[in-house]
């Protein structure tokens, strides 16, 4: 599959500024010279260009962007064009202060900084509608441009009255009566109920913090005005050329729009990736990333973009380390590995002032191609040419899925439960996600919307699923009725999609399929001993939280070892119409998990991309039919393997036993 089909190739290069250079010809000139020495063929521009753009109300400059885009095209590489709608000029902020966000506090920001407009304004929407189309119709038909990036990093909030306004109105829209939103959000509680719809204002600070399903509902609104913000931007560009697809750049753990709904609306998925390599365990950092890279995938069920990356550290974490050498090829070959069809930087050359002076670029402030990481792109670069015989086979079909459902995310968060500091939702379905990350088990994320199909999977998991709707307890109990596995953990089922809890016991209409209901629920202090003591004897730490079960037919696979529920049961399977049901009752360690992943597997014959034993902290991962190996252990590593490969990357053959050095990535097909 391509995207990008006026150059289908696997994108290499990265967001690029040369509007902080137009006074330096010379600079513009070297760069394109650069950028194919260094095996770059495709840039990200005007992103934040609006003030050169537009540098007086309705007084349009495009000059200085032909010239860049022919400069670029001549030289052979291709662009991705931004709407420059993350950040907005000051004569702009200056004349029409509704383009400026309110925080919770009523107050509204000043000019300055990025991503801080706001989501309703008409003013800006037509401002941004404006600028978009002109943008469109001299650039959406030259042969450079291959795909729009639209925005930057959608992001936030606002509390300004118009935002106020059109919440009541989506308000309205779901509910269509007062009472429905007052049972929805269970207002009897502290007289909160609403007798007109003009009560009704955003939570946050100065407001209401303690109605949890009004503050559902208030991220699922800002989801859906990001939506329609965006949607705005694609339908402009798209009306002058509908070929031209639009992605927008997403980031990792967001919370605060629920992506899998965002996505809906565009056509490529791409993100942007900046993982703290070497800051304790690298198999962990990778696992996490891996989890990233494949929900990426899974929003659209299709290859994503790797739109932003640093080529070298980046200048925003608390400590910002190099990266040692072969990360960069490894982590780049890892995103390929997960579904990528590009590694893309930011950025291409460090600006000379503001705040990212001294974030990595590809090209320093000495302007040198002889640096380190000038080499390791370089590196990047040949590797992705050589890769082409990969470039449109996506990852064989998954058997397996987990459920991360945003509104889960949320109900988590905001529900009043006592532990919240032992909930960490997505670290919690990490965990999951890495016992088949490591067995080499590919693995799509769905949530629980309607459309959500689980019928093509072996084994269906739902990590911490607290949140569920009533439709997909009953998709989950046909799944196993008609022969599926699932796998269900602690604090599951316990409430609907408003945030009420469900009656009558958890998890909610699944406590036949699981033969358990989940009871109690105890958090644990991190000095606090408890163990899962598995049938075999073989015992792993519990820690944070775990639930007590009451037994309905489930068989008990492992008990509890501490504690006044020692002997009770921590870890059950049942057997339900076809299917079998599993039940994790607490928090396991990842050795525990990864005990009895690796059983599920065996089990269900899970595809693994290669059946070899691989030492700790070497992965392999199918992508195309080709199986990348990559060493995240910190160590060298004696890999043997049972047949004989190509490595993609070099063409050299590999088999038997071999040293994979530190942080080494090969890229594996079968020799003929
Ligand atoms: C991203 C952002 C870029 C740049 C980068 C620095 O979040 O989209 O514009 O700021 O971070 O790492």
């Amino acid at each position: 599959m391509t995207f990008t089909p006026r150059f289908p190739a696997f994108l290499h290069g990265g967001d690029y500024n040369p509007d902080q250079w137009l006074d330096r010809p010379d600079i513009l000139d070297k760069d394109v010279e650069l950028m194919r020495k260094a095996h770059v063929n495709c840039v990200s521009i005007g992103i934040f260009s609006w003030a050169r753009l537009e540098p007086a109300e309705g007084v349009y400059d495009f000059a200085w962007l032909d010239e860049v885009i022919d400069r670029l095209w001549k030289g052979g590489i291709h662009v991705i064009l931004a709407t420059p709608s993350g950040a907005r000029p000051a004569w702009m902020a200056q004349k029409y202060p509704e383009v400026l966000r309110v925080n919770d506090r009523y107050q509204r920001y000043h000019f300055g900084g990025r991503h801080n407009h706001c989501l309703t304004s008409p003013v800006y929407r037509r401002k941004v509608r404006e600028m978009d189309t002109r943008l469109a119709e001299r650039y959406a038909n030259h042969p450079a441009v291959i795909l729009w990036h639209l925005s930057n990093e959608m992001s936030g909030e606002c509390h300004c009255e118009l935002c106020q306004e059109k919440w009541r109105d989506w308000l309205k829209d779901k509910y269509g009566t007062l009472d429905k939103l007052n049972d929805a959000w269970w207002t009897s509680f502290w007289a909160h109920r609403y007798t007109d719809w003009s009560q009704v204002e955003a939570p946050g600070n100065m407001a209401e913090t303690s109605t949890n399903g009004m503050y559902i509902d208030w991220r699922r609104f800002n989801t859906w005005q990001c939506k329609t913000f965006m949607m705005a931007e694609r339908d402009a560009v798209k009306a002058v050329n509908p070929e031209l697809k639009v992605t927008a750049n997403l980031m990792e753990r967001f919370w605060d729009y629920d992506y899998f709904d965002l996505c809906e609306e565009m056509d490529v998925v791409s993100w942007d990736s900046y993982p703290l390599w070497h800051s304790g365990d690298d198999v962990a950092r990778a696992a996490e990333f891996a989890m990233n890279h494949d929900m990426m995938r899974s929003f659209k069920d299709q290859p994503f973009l790797l739109m932003e990356s640093t080529p070298s550290q980046v200048n925003w974490k608390p400590v910002n380390k190099l990266k040692r050498p072969g990360m960069h090829l490894l982590s780049s070959m890892q995103a390929l590995a997960h579904g990528s069809q590009s590694v893309l930087y930011f950025q291409w050359r460090k600006g000379r002032g503001a705040a990212e002076q001294f974030h990595g670029a590809v090209v320093d402030h000495d302007g040198r191609d002889d640096t380190r990481v000038f080499r390791d792109v370089t590196q990047v670069g040949k590797a992705l040419e050589a890769l082409m015989p990969i470039y449109d086979r996506e990852k064989q079909p998954a058997q397996a899925c987990i459920i991360y459902d945003w509104s889960n995310w949320w109900a988590i968060d905001y529900a009043q439960t006592g532990q919240a500091k032992n909930m960490k939702y997505f670290d919690s379905v990490n965990m999951h996600y890495r016992s088949l990350w490591q067995l080499g088990v590919n693995v799509d994320f769905r949530d629980t919307r309607a459309c959500t199909d689980l019928s093509r999977y072996k084994l269906v998991i739902c990590p911490m699923l607290f949140m569920m709707n009533e439709a997909f307890t009953q998709k989950l109990r046909d799944y196993v009725a008609h022969g599926g596995t699932v796998l269900v953990t602690y604090f599951s089922g316990v409430v609907d999609e408003h945030g009420l809890a469900w009656l009558g016991g958890a998890p909610h209409n699944l406590i036949d399929v699981l033969g358990v209901r989940g009871t109690e629920l105890d958090a644990l202090f991190p000095e606090d001993e408890q163990a899962l003591v598995m049938a075999d004897g073989r015992c792993f730490k519990v820690s944070e939280l775990c639930e007590i079960p009451e037994m309905h037919g489930a068989a008990t696979l492992g008990t509890y070892g501490e504690d006044f529920y020692a002997g009770m049961a921590c870890l059950t399977k049942n057997a339900f119409g076809q299917g079998q049901a599993y039940y994790l009752a607490a928090k396991v360690e990842q050795a525990g998990l990864d005990a009895i992943y690796a059983a599920i597997a065996g089990e269900l014959s899970l595809k693994c991309a290669l059946t070899d034993t691989l030492p700790h902290g070497v992965i392999a991962t199918e992508r195309g039919g080709a199986v990348f190996l990559q060493n995240y252990s910190g160590q060298r590593q004696q890999v043997t393997l049972a047949d004989a490969y190509t490595d993609l990357i070099t063409g050299k053959a590999v088999s038997g036993s071999f040293e994979l050095e530190v942080n080494g990535v090969l890229v594996l097909t079968k020799a003929s």
